[in-house]
């Protein structure tokens, strides 16, 4: 018998034995761990099963919604609804909240989630994932509303994601450093692989999608370009670049051997202030990658700081290993 606590011991230990989750967290993250379970084995069917290609419909920012999108999505609310433990959710897929319906039982959480990301991946076999972050609902007035869900990153009480890759692993930060646990298909679990992952501050390794270049901004621009310049450039070392095109995949890689990822502000949309969302995007990779010793900016402001105004707002992304999104960020203040 294998030694590794699964998922539902750890989650048992980090209420009972460190008392740093109230027993509600403790039985909203099972929920989504059996959730994710549930996406991973319907990922995993591809053609076997009807879930690939596109649903015919546009989500409420206008991308073409995969089916996996839709039944991601349907899966995550299914599992949540009734448990008790959530007043409300917002996921990418859906305009508006979902406040669960009056004949559950109210709990006092919210859920967040991107409940697939990396859709342009599904029907090329490659890395795609579901993200998801939890806060606290605000008290002092019935019903839950969009302004609840308006909180800081900071204010997260739990964020994660699952990616399903060549394996099925969940990452989760409660606030005390950052876990893993991959799922074990024979035993039908997820198993703690890795506690207190770190990030190594320094790196050669960028990620970003290269094809914006033109219409990036000069501060990106110059941090790229260095990077390329290599050995003879001011940098003095030489870059390798991956770009996965599933902020999951890259996101994880950068947890297990360092790096820095972007998805800046550019011209091709200059009223957006990005592309990835910030609530089920950039809030919870944030919290994680600063649990793992990294460093998360929009090039200006910790990302954790800033407050949201729209459940879809949007955000430039820098981060990953620290050293390397500080110099980024320093040279948006033009040093
Ligand atoms: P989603 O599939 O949830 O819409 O997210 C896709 C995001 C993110 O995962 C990735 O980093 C980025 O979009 C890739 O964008 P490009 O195709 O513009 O490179
Ligand atoms: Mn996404
Ligand atoms: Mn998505």
């Amino acid at each position: 018998m294998s030694k590794r606590p699964s998922f539902t011991r750890y989650l048992v230990e980090q209420q009972r034995v460190d008392g740093r989750i109230p027993p509600q967290l403790r039985l909203l993250l099972e929920v989504v761990g059996r959730a994710c379970k549930r996406i991973s084995f319907a990922v995993n069917k591809g053609e076997l099963g009807d879930v690939m290609g596109s649903a015919g419909s546009e989500n409420v920012q206008g991308e073409v919604q995969k089916k996996l999108d839709i039944i991601a999505n349907e899966v995550l609310i299914e599992a949540n609804e009734w448990g008790g433990h959530l007043a409300a959710m917002a996921s990418e897929e859906m305009e508006g909240i979902y406040v669960v319906p009056n004949r559950y039982p109210q709990g006092e959480y919210l859920l967040m989630f991107d409940p697939l990301d990396g859709s342009s991946n599904i029907d090329v076999n490659v890395s795609i994932g579901t993200i998801f972050s939890v806060l606290k609902k605000p008290e002092g007035h019935p019903g839950v509303h969009d302004e609840d869900f308006f909180q800081r990153g900071a204010e997260q009480v739990a964020a994660g994601y699952c990616i399903y890759g060549p394996q099925t692993t969940l990452v989760l930060t409660v606030g005390d450093g950052v876990a893993m646990f991959t799922l074990d298909r024979e035993q039908g679990s997820f198993v703690l692989v890795r506690e207190n992952i770190r990030i190594p501050e320094d790196t050669k390794e960028f990620a970003i999608n290269m094809s914006n270049m033109r219409h990036w901004d000069a501060p990106i621009k110059r941090y790229v370009d260095e990077c390329l310049a290599g050995e003879d450039g001011p940098r003095g070392k030489n870059f390798n670049m991956r770009w996965i095109a599933s902020m999951v995949a890259d996101v994880h890689r950068i947890l297990m051997r360092g790096g820095i990822f972007m998805y800046p502000w550019d011209q091709r949309e200059p009223n957006k202030p990005g592309k990835l969302r910030l609530l089920y995007e950039a809030n919870p990779m944030s919290w994680l990658i600063e649990q793992a010793g990294g460093a998360a900016t929009n090039g200006k402001q910790r990302i954790l700081d800033i407050k949201p105004t729209q459940l879809h707002e949007r955000v430039s992304v820098i981060l990953g290993s620290k050293n390397e999104v500080d110099r980024v960020t320093s040279y948006h203040s033009g040093i």
